[in-house]
């Protein structure tokens, strides 16, 4: 799992990959920088020191060094710009793909979904990759070409100091290895803890007046509580470890250079002659060295600062690979037709549809519906009314059988070009968080001012906003709220009578009106006869009066 989310994680790294090199590249120009100002430094500390050299003589070596060092504050400012850049090109690229792929799931996937835990995925995990690809990916080049350059600096100095760096060098990350195997399983966890934590809390703040209703709102404190916890935990067991990794490598690292700092020091006292070729050691060469072991295991350290980042990333892979394995349960057409008739025959041909094996809701169920016809579809509750009109809606598929529209089946047209054909007024309305008139002209963006409020008056709404002081531009909150049932419906018709397609799909239209109300949508199949087709889920008698022709669904049998 955490082969294949690193192998992953590598491809997606792709688009950056110019960015990428750049800070690399940038890294090791940092590095380089550091050893040609650490040469500097020992040269002026000898000069000084042994020679007493006068500031005059040193000015040249001084104006170098103070040059380096915005050298390298540029360089680092630098490569931090470069870094962001590239995690963010993966970022944004990765939630594009992300969106594109979820647009290419049937509408009744995606709500299978969980919300809080798709958002979480999106928003949080995607930018829990930052880290990988800004800081740990470069670093890791970086951490296997300076070290060696350094080394190879050392050897150039003293065979015996670079000697010893070679020996110790790889201790370290044979002991972050070994620690840091757990973590990416650790964050896996954790992020899953996280997602099912985001989803509980949308879900609760979705329904607390319900829960509130039922006196249950103080229950759920206790779950939460556990929730969170178990976050807490799991998050403290990483830090734990992200800590006991940082103390390892500075251990190592510390001993390493004491030893080398000792033996240069013997050197220097004239105690010690090996690695020195038979001749002494000078101030110089000793303090470059000296200078040179810390940089050496710099990268490294750092590298194990970054480490978490990488199993976070790794952890986040899972949730993101998900998203993107979700396969759509259809084949889309490779080249989809652009339908774009107003004369439309609606033809359904022996359509099966069940949503789960042991269940038909349709079987062989067909239905003919010319332009202008208006047709009702009655039946018990739950029975497939609502299915039926998704289904003709392209929200979910026939299992065999098909429709055709003008002999076209519906699964080869465009499903964008299709919906500008129809709408659907569902049973659960869904407004949107802005104003009405907002929600309104969602149907239809480029329609006038004067169009939106013919709509509305059509539908009903303004013989409510007109008492409101802000009118049409009254806000409404998430999940209608503000609106009564039945004027959050209105609104919704006023989306559909602005659209003005062909074809029409209502469900249950007069659920949530009282009579005097019901009539708003008699007075429009009166309008709609014979110019739009109107395909009617419904119970109420004065519509099934109304209609050409009634389909009346029945109950199947449950399958053992
Ligand atoms: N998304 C879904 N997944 C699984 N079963 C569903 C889904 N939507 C509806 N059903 C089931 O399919 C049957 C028909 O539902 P529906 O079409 O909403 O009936 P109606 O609109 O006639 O009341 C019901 O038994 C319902 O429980
Ligand atoms: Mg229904």
């Amino acid at each position: 799992m955490n082969k294949s989310n690193y192998a992953w994680l590598m491809t997606e790294s792709k688009p950056a990959h110019r960015w990428l090199f750049l800070s690399i590249m940038v890294g090791i120009l940092s590095g380089i920088v550091i050893i040609i100002q650490s040469k500097l430094l020992s040269t002026i500390i000898d000069q000084v020191y042994l020679h007493h050299a006068t500031l005059h003589t040193l000015s040249l070596l001084l104006i170098g060094f103070c040059l380096l060092i915005f050298l390298r504050v540029g360089f680092s400012a630098l490569r931090e710009i470069i870094s962001f850049n590239s995690a963010k090109t993966i970022k944004t690229n990765l939630r594009e793909k992300c969106f594109a792929h979820l647009m290419t799931l049937a509408p009744n996937q995606l709500s299978a979904l969980k919300t809080g835990e798709l958002t979480s995925t999106l928003i949080e995990q995607i930018e829990a990759l930052h880290g990988f690809f800004a800081d740990y990916f470069p670093q890791m080049v970086i951490t296997v070409v300076l070290p060696l350059i350094i080394l190879i600096t050392v050897f150039t100095q003293n065979w015996l100091a670079g000697l010893l760096l070679l020996i110790t060098a790889p201790l370290i990350p044979l002991f972050m290895a070994l620690i840091g195997m757990g973590t990416a399983k650790l964050n896996q966890d954790n992020f899953e803890a996280l997602s099912r934590m985001s989803a509980y809390f949308l879900d609760l703040l979705q329904g607390l007046t319900t829960l509130s209703l039922f006196n249950q709102a103080r229950a759920q404190f206790n779950t939460i509580q556990t929730i969170s916890n178990d976050y807490r935990e799991k998050t403290m067991r990483i830090l734990r470890i992200a800590f006991l990794s940082t103390a390892t490598l500075e251990l190592f690292s510390t001993i390493s250079i004491a030893i080398i700092a000792v033996y240069l020091g013997l050197g220097l006292l004239g105690f010690l002659k090996i690695g020195f070729s038979g001749v002494h050691i000078t101030l110089a060469q000793a303090l470059f060295i000296l200078l040179l072991a810390p940089e050496f295991f710099m990268p490294l350290r750092q590298l194990g600062t970054f480490y978490h980042a990488r199993a976070e990333a790794i952890g986040a892979a899972t949730e993101i690979i998900n998203i993107l394995k979700t396969n759509s349960n259809t084949k889309k057409p490779s080249s989809p037709v652009l339908f774009s008739e107003k004369n439309i025959l609606i033809n359904m041909e022996e359509v099966d549809f069940a949503y789960s094996d042991n269940k038909k809701i349709l079987d062989h169920f067909s239905l003919t519906a010319p332009q202008g016809s208006c047709i009702a579809i009655t039946g018990p509750s739950g029975v497939g009314k609502s299915t039926l009109l998704q289904l003709i809606a392209k929200f979910i598929y026939p299992q065999s059988g098909a429709i055709f529209a003008n002999g076209i089946n519906i699964m080869d047209i465009d499903d964008d070009s299709w919906r500008e054909h129809i709408t659907l007024l569902h049973q659960q309305i869904r407004l949107f968080h802005g104003s009405i008139f907002d929600n309104i002209t969602l149907a239809n963006l480029n329609a006038s001012k004067n169009e939106v409020e013919l709509a509305a008056q059509l539908a009903g709404v303004l013989d409510f906003t007109q008492h409101l002081p802000q009118k049409l531009n009254t806000p409404i909150g998430e999940q209608n709220s503000g609106l009564s049932g039945g004027q959050a419906q209105r609104v919704a018709l006023a989306r559909i009578i602005l659209k003005d397609t062909p074809i029409v799909l209502l469900d249950e239209p007069t659920s949530h009106l009282d009579n005097a109300n019901a009539s708003i949508i008699l007075n429009l199949l009166g309008t709609w006869r014979g110019k739009k087709t109107v395909i009617i889920a419904t119970h109420d008698q004065k519509i099934v009066e109304m209609v050409d022709h009634v389909y009346e669904l029945k109950l199947l049998g449950e399958k053992n």
